[in-house]
C-alpha cells in the first residue's frame, strides 16, 4: 500500500469555498423552497462584455481553418499577450514582456508557486489571508502541525491584520511574505508608504514578497498603487499574481499571470525567473489559445473601456452592500477600493453568524475564521452579485438582529 502524504493529515477541514458550498446544499435540500442569494465566495455573474465575446468567436473561428489552427504553444504565453499585459496592465514600463508568465489563473500561480521555493522555507502570511497561501504550504510541507489552541500551523508567521492596526500587520521575518492588496479578505488596500516599508523589510530580511494583486483594477483611488513594482527596488524582492479573473469576468474562462523580474535572485546568484521558467515550462503546457488570441484582441481601447464598465458595475454593488450595512449600525471595512466587505459581528463567532445569516436571511456569506485566526469575528460580503440580488440582500439584512 502506498502511504499517505503526511501534510494531507494536517489539513483541517475541506478548502473553505466547497466546505461553504457543501452547508449551502445542506441547507438548499432541507429548506427547498429558499430563495438564496449567494455573496460568499468570490464569483463573478455578469455576463462577459461585447468584446470579449467576439474576440472568443473570431479566435474559435480561426482555429476552424488550416490556416489559423495552433496546437501548444509557447508555455510561458504568447509572446504577443506577454507584450500586451506589459503595456495595458502596467504604466509606464513597470514590467518587460519576457517577465511576464501567461497562466491558467491566479490561484493555480498561487499553487504552482510553492514548487518554486520547496519545503525548506519559512512564510508569513497576512492574517486573515486568502486561504490557498496557507493550505498550499501545508500541502507542500512547509508547515508543522494545527494547533487548536490558536488556529495556527506551526513554522507560519501569521501577521495580525486588525481594525487596530488599520488591517495593515507587524511585519515579521520570513523567507517568503504572502501580501494581498486590495485585499481578500477585508477589503483594505495598502498605501504607498506601507509598500515601501514592505520592500524595504524584504530587502532588509532576505525575504521574498509574493504580491497577489488579483483585485488591482477595483482601485479607484488614484494615490494607491495597482502593483509592488510601483514601488521602487520591489523587482529585487518581489514576485506579483495576477489575475483576468474578476475584472474582465474570467473566473470560468481561465487566465492569470505573474510576473517574476528578472532582478529578482536566489541567495546563490540563481535566476528566480530561470527556476519559475522550468517550472512552467515542465509541468505546464499555455493557458488555452483560443483564450489567449481572444484577449490580446480584448486589450485595447474598447476593451478595456467595457472592463472598467464591468467593475464599476461590482463597485457600486460593494457601495450598496456597504451602505446598507452602515445603515444597519454594523462596523464595516473595504468595500471602497476592493470587492468584499469586512463586517464585524459582536454576537456570535464568525460560523454562528453564517449560518444565523444563512438560515433567516437565505444569504450566504463567508466566515471570516476561514480567512485565518485573526478573522474571527467576522464576515464577509463578496460583492460579486447581480444587482437585484444584491438590493433583495441588502433588505433582507435589515431584519436581522445580530
Ligand atoms: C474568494 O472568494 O475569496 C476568491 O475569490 C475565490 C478565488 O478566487 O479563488
Amino acid at each position: 500500500m502506498v502511504q499517505r502524504n503526511k501534510n494531507f493529515a494536517k489539513l483541517q477541514a475541506g478548502y473553505l469555498f466547497p466546505e461553504i458550498n457543501r452547508r449551502k446544499n445542506e441547507f438548499m435540500a432541507n429548506n427547498p423552497q429558499a430563495d438564496i442569494i449567494s455573496l460568499g465566495i468570490g464569483n463573478t455573474t455578469e455576463p462577459l462584455q461585447p468584446s470579449v465575446v467576439k474576440a472568443l468567436k473570431d479566435a474559435a473561428d480561426s482555429m476552424a481553418t488550416v490556416e489559423g489552427y495552433t496546437g501548444y504553444g509557447d508555455e510561458q504565453g504568447m509572446t504577443a499577450l506577454r507584450e500586451k499585459i506589459a503595456e495595458k496592465m502596467y504604466s509606464g514600463g513597470l514590467v518587460d514582456a519576457d517577465e511576464v508568465f501567461v497562466s491558467d489563473g491566479a490561484k493555480c500561480d498561487t499553487g504552482r508557486l510553492q514548487m518554486l521555493f520547496g519545503e525548506d522555507v519559512t512564510i508569513a502570511v497576512q492574517d486573515p489571508s486568502y486561504p490557498v497561501y496557507v493550505d498550499s504550504s501545508v500541502i507542500m510541507g512547509q508547515t508543522g502541525e494545527y494547533n487548536k489552541h490558536n488556529d495556527q500551523f506551526d513554522n507560519i508567521v501569521y501577521m495580525k491584520c486588525t481594525a487596530e492596526n488599520g488591517f495593515f500587520p507587524t511585519l515579521e521575518k520570513a523567507d517568503i511574505i504572502y501580501f494581498c492588496s486590495p485585499n481578500n479578505p477585508t477589503g483594505a488596500v495598502a498605501t504607498k508608504e506601507q509598500l515601501t516599508q514592505l520592500v524595504n523589510f524584504a530587502k532588509q530580511n532576505g525575504s521574498i514578497i509574493i504580491f497577489d494583486a488579483a483585485y488591482a483594477e477595483f482601485i479607484s483611488d488614484p494615490d494607491l498603487p495597482k502593483s509592488i513594482y510601483e514601488i521602487e527596488g520591489a523587482k529585487e524582492v518581489a514576485i506579483e499574481v495576477c489575475s483576468f479573473s474578476k475584472p474582465f469576468g474570467y473566473t470560468g474562462v481561465r487566465l492569470g499571470w505573474t510576473i517574476v523580474p528578472k532582478a529578482l535572485k536566489f541567495d546563490d546568484g540563481s535566476s528566480v525567473h530561470g527556476d519559475w521558467n522550468r517550472i512552467m515550462t515542465t509541468i505546464f503546457n499555455g493557458a488555452s489559445n483560443i483564450i489567449q488570441t481572444a484577449t490580446i484582441n480584448v486589450l485595447n481601447d474598447q476593451g478595456m473601456a467595457e472592463m472598467r464598465e464591468l467593475v464599476d458595475y461590482y463597485m457600486e454593488n460593494a457601495r450598496i452592500i456597504k451602505s446598507a450595512l452602515d445603515e444597519y449600525g454594523f462596523t464595516t471595512y473595504g468595500g471602497k477600493n476592493a470587492p468584499y466587505i469586512w463586517v464585524k459581528i459582536e454576537s456570535m463567532d464568525s460560523w454562528q453568524a453564517f449560518s444565523y445569516i444563512l438560515d433567516n436571511a437565505h444569504i450566504v456569506t463567508t466566515p471570516g475564521a476561514g480567512f485565518g485566526p485573526a478573522g474571527e469575528g467576522y464576515v464577509r460580503f463578496s460583492a460579486f452579485g447581480h444587482r437585484d440580488n444584491v438590493i433583495e440582500a441588502t433588505k433582507r439584512m435589515a431584519k436581522l438582529k445580530i
